[in-house]
């Protein structure tokens, strides 16, 4: 398709739909979304020229998987985001059938770069990969470079979402693959400059580093230096329901080690997130020395299209932007600091679940001591259920009605809850496990209490969170 075209296009789309998607009362108050059309993986995440910059996975002209170019938005606080012109479209034949996932960097002179990768799909069902450059054009735009990597040998054309960083001496990039007997791995890459890579080997898959049978693809791959150890993020898919683990479509998840630039030594795969939806993560550090992340709350092909935002011409959204650091040995998640800028007065209850007052949730943050047993519902078709030792995130199915639940080990701690129109994200423990799902409570939704054993006591602190609007 010419450029132009597509552009007329997705311009129509946007003037047509802009309004209609802002007024859906499921459209997010302070997280992320597309102004319309389908919002997947958050892309090229960096801190560049003093301002934060997140791209993501964009299908501008309605609510499929198709047509993905990369949307972009800058802020300087995590919250108060603005429009970018849109990054990239798909235009070219070596990216025919999407620009999809990748990562963003400052390369030798400081010019923001993103690495991307270029699919294209056959009639057949057969498709292939490029792992394309595109640099910034000086007038808020990107310019592509085209395609820097092809296929490796031994592997299908599921080759894809580069992750890129510099470790002082050279570029390194970790790939998501499938080979061609449907074994998931990473790929590393190395090189000296962006356009000229060498491959290096698998560091992590299925069947490696003790993990056993492990998936045929692990998608958006993201490795990096978190104080003194790595983590390795994955989205591993084709791996099967082991009890309360692995219970989504697909997974996703983390290995802790150590990387010495050509190998990944590591432990076992733990999960990431254990509620419902969250998918894709991808993170940077900041000049803070944060190590940040955003995920898509939302799962490739698992209900997406009975969202009943589908009707107001939009569909998902990001997560809040959370911390990542470590506590025992264990990789734990916080919402960042500066979403507490968006906290309204405090509102304090103790007592018995049964005499909590009507609190207002559509916009909120809830600090949560809890003993006993008991329920707390979030409107009428989510509920938090603790249990010695264990927390179980109950929902009721947007498209058949049936109740489902997810649910994670629980020590005891506080529980953070970020409310926000149609999504909860728990923070477990101080951010030892979190529980993220969409829901769809329908307008201005109340929490509610219930005891489910005899001396159960809630302690809660509660913050109206202000709107904060996408400019
Ligand atoms: C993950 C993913 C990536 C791909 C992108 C396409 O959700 O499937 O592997 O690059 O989405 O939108």
């Amino acid at each position: 398709m010419k450029e132009s075209h597509l552009l007329k296009q997705v311009v129509r789309s946007l003037l047509a739909g802009q309004l209609k998607a802002a007024a859906d009362p499921h459209r997010p108050h302070w997280h992320l979304a597309a102004p319309v059309g389908l919002l997947n993986d958050p892309n090229g995440f960096i801190e560049h020229g003093g301002r934060y910059h997140l791209f993501y996975q964009w299908n501008p002209l309605g609510c499929a998987h198709a047509n993905k170019g990369w949307g972009h938005v800058t802020s300087t606080d995590l919250l108060h985001w603005q429009h970018e012109l849109p990054a990239l479209l798909p235009i070219e034949p070596y990216e025919q059938s999407g620009c999809y996932s990748g990562s963003a960097v400052s390369d030798e002179q400081g010019r923001l770069t993103l690495i991307y990768t270029g699919n294209v799909k056959y009639p057949d069902g057969s498709r292939t990969a490029y792992q394309c450059l595109a640099r910034a054009d000086g007038m808020g735009g990107f310019a592509k470079l085209g395609p820097v990597l092809e296929l490796p040998e031994g592997y299908s054309g599921h080759v894809r979402d580069p992750k890129v960083w510099h470790d002082g001496r050279q570029w390194l990039m970790v790939l998501g693959a499938r080979t061609l007997d449907d074994r998931g791995e990473v790929l590393l890459y190395r090189g000296d400059t962006l356009d000229g890579w060498t491959l290096v080997g698998p560091i992590a898959g299925s069947g490696r580093g003790g993990l056993g049978e492990f998936g045929y693809m692990w998608e958006c791959p993201d490795l990096f230096a978190l104080d003194e150890r790595h983590v390795l993020i994955s989205c591993p898919q084709g791996i099967d329901p082991r009890g309360e683990d692995y219970r989504n479509l697909y997974q996703c998840g983390w290995l802790a080690g150590h990387f010495d630039g050509t190998q990944f030594e590591h432990g076992a795969f733990h999960e990431l997130d254990r509620g419902f939806e969250f998918y894709a993560p991808q993170t940077t550090q900041d000049s803070q020395g944060r190590r940040l992340l955003f995920a898509w709350l939302g799962l490739p092909e698992e209900n997406e299209m009975s969202q009943p935002t589908l009707e107001h011409g939009w569909i998902h959204q990001m997560s809040c932007p959370r911390e990542l650091f470590w506590q025992d040995d264990w990789l734990c998640q916080r919402p960042v600091a500066e979403i507490s800028a968006l906290k309204g007065a405090p509102t304090r209850f103790e007592g018995a679940p049964d005499e909590l007052p009507a609190l207002a949730i559509d916009s909120a943050w809830l600090e949560l001591a809890l003993s006993g047993e008991g329920r707390l519902g979030f409107g009428a078709v989510a509920e938090l259920v603790w249990q010695p030792g264990r927390l179980v995130l109950r929902r009721q199915n947007w498209q058949s009605g049936e109740w489902e639940e997810r649910s994670c080990p629980w020590l005891g701690g506080k529980i953070t809850v970020l409310c926000d129109r149609s999504s909860l994200e728990c923070f477990v423990d101080g951010g030892r496990q979190t529980l993220s799902t969409r829901y769809f409570p329908g307008e201005n939704p109340i929490l509610s209490a219930r005891c489910d054993g005899d001396d159960s006591k809630i302690c809660l602190d509660h913050w109206p969170l202000a709107a904060c609007l996408v400019q």
